[in-house]
């Protein structure tokens, strides 16, 4: 069998950190890997707009921003297909029918979306109390709608964060349920998280569970080495780390978090040099000697930070000079985007050919019920 990876990202602002570390990097070695056959990439715009239906402008202007993001991280369009969700209108078919295989009960006990429902502020009583809004169906329905993007390619690996895990195993119910009632068309696909706590879900700048947009607590892949700079030395660390002789925390410390992220062995001989001139030298060798001296007391914060920083613009650098190219011709991004989308549409269309074909509802294609029998 084909191996197949379809993932993606809703595109409401630009990419960061987050993105960078739970997914963006493990696609790009999954596409160097050589091992798929496939690999398509959505910016998934219809998704991104059942929580948006007020403001398509937003989710229009960043399918370029996330495109620039994808292809300066190093997404290379002669490997993988990046597309538009909505200009596959196949996709929609597929939701449409995979409804019926899915209670509503079932999607109110998807953990991810009984969270973003609370977090967006969708409320029960929305009907009755004017201040409040409810759910739209489209949101609601988003977990069927995602089955639809991860079946319609026949994907067999989904790399995503663990938020998402939910999701995959509400597609996989979906495809055995599709595969029992009509035919075994459909792919099981298999989820692929993060291999490390800190890259699994990276916390804020200001050490709040997750990076997000809105709560403004994001490094983007797009900030300069002086945003970069401004949002590190804000970092939040140890409040009990007041005095550099002070014992400090590294656990919850979130520049310890991010260490853990984006740390690597040659990272201690390549940045020695940033600390020249300084009270004291960065003497250390591994992550695991800069914890025990920042455990013991010694070690201030703004060793840390500047130490994070160097490893930060080191990923970074590459990136934004990627991206200052990119954005001079953005005709050509879109010409990537329309040449992926016309290969990720041809894929569907065949997929959903075999679907229709399963349910026997290719009526034109029916020799029999043409012929009355
Ligand atoms: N829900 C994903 C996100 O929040 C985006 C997405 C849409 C997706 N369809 C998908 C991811 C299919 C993986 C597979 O970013």
């Amino acid at each position: 069998m084909e191996k197949i990876i379809l993932t993606g990202d809703r595109p409401t602002g630009r990419l960061h950190l987050g993105h960078y570390v739970g997914s963006l990097r493990r696609r790009v070695e999954l596409q160097n890997s050589g091992e798929f056959d496939k690999i398509f990439i959505m910016i998934a715009d219809a998704q991104a707009l059942t929580d948006n239906a007020d403001n398509p402008e937003k989710v229009r202007q960043n399918i370029t921003q996330v495109a620039l993001d994808y292809l300066s991280a190093g997404l290379d369009p002669a490997k993988c297909n990046i597309f538009i969700q909505s200009m596959v209108p196949e996709l929609t078919e597929f939701t449409f029918y995979y409804m019926n295989l899915v209670t509503v009960q079932r999607v109110q006990r998807n953990p991810t979306v009984k969270q973003e429902i609370q977090m967006r502020g969708f409320n029960d009583d929305a009907e009755e109390n004017a201040n409040k809004k409810g759910t739209p169906v489209g949101f609601f329905c988003y977990p069927i709608s995602q089955a639809a993007d991860i079946t319609a390619f026949k994907a067999t690996t989904v790399p995503v964060g663990e938020d998402q895990a939910p999701m995959i195993e509400q597609c996989r119910e979906i495809v055995h349920k599709f595969n029992t009632t009509y035919a075994p068309v459909l792919v099981t696909p298999d989820i692929l998280l993060p291999d490390s706590q800190a890259c699994m879900r990276l916390p804020g700048t200001d050490g709040k569970a997750k990076m997000s947009k809105s709560l403004g607590n994001c490094i983007y892949l797009s900030d300069s080495a002086e945003e970069v700079w401004a949002k590190v030395k804000g970092m939040y660390t140890d409040p009990g780390h007041l005095q550099v002789s002070d014992p400090g925390k590294v656990e919850g410390n979130c520049v310890f978090t991010y260490l853990d992220a984006f740390c690597r062995p040659e990272h201690f001989e390549k940045f020695r040099s940033a600390f020249i001139g300084r009270k004291v030298s960065f003497e250390f060798n591994s992550l695991d000697e800069v914890k025990a001296q920042y455990r013991a007391g010694g070690l201030g914060d703004m060793m840390i930070k500047t130490f994070l920083n160097c490893i930060l613009n080191d990923i970074l650098d590459p990136i934004r000079a990627r991206r200052a190219e990119l954005e001079k011709d953005i005709p050509a991004v879109w010409e990537i985007l329309r040449k992926g989308t016309e290969a990720a549409q041809a894929a569907a269309a065949q997929t959903l050919r075999e679907v229709k074909q399963a349910m026997r509802i290719d009526y034109f294609n029916d020799a029999d019920l043409i012929a009355g029998k």
